[in-house]
């Protein structure tokens, strides 16, 4: 593992960030375990995780960056393109799919003038379909950010899309 001097974040983790993951990787027997912890928070400072970000997670945790590369192409809530300030993951697993889900995607779709894996022009939603979000009682539904939406129709879909919308503005 390098010396915590030796580490240039790039601004893509704050001192204080770098310090503490430095300092508790040191204690780590297996230091992927670490890897979707930086890269969340790389992704929660710039938005997404460009290559410098795996390299810097490589870096912090003695990794090579094809390892930390292969988590952060697994996982998809770590963006590796440039993405929506805010990103839905709409649920195409069977509980939703057999309530609703297909017909909320068509209308997300419509509705935002996009397709999946697109953001919209203003820059405000990125698209992407989604395995099972845990909320299978409550489906269809949708996560954004950490936050999932259950029981969805295009209506309820309408003015959540509203809401955030309005919130961007203020
Ligand atoms: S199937 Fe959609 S949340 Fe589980």
């Amino acid at each position: 593992m390098a010396e915590i001097e030796v580490i240039d974040s790039s601004g893509l983790l704050t001192e204080e960030e770098l310090n503490e993951f430095i300092r508790h990787a040191g204690h780590l027997e297996h230091p992927r375990e670490m890897i979707i912890d930086i890269l969340r928070t790389v992704q929660k400072n710039h938005g997404w995780v460009p290559d410098s970000g795996i390299e810097l997670t490589a870096r912090i945790l003695g990794l090579t960056p094809l390892e930390v590369e292969e988590i952060a192409t697994f996982y998809d809530k770590i963006f590796r393109h440039p993405v929506g300030r805010h990103v839905i993951h709409i649920c195409d697993s069977i509980c939703c799919w057999s309530r609703g889900g297909e017909e909320l995607a068509a209308h997300l779709q419509q509705r935002l003038q996009i397709e999946f894996g697109q953001t919209t022009a203003d820059g405000l939603f990125t698209l992407l379909p989604s395995c099972c979000l845990g909320g299978c009682g409550k489906a269809p539904g949708v996560m954004i950010g950490q936050t999932f939406y259950g029981e969805l129709t295009p209506d309820k879909v309408d003015r959540l899309l509203a809401e955030l919308s309005q919130e961007a503005q203020e």
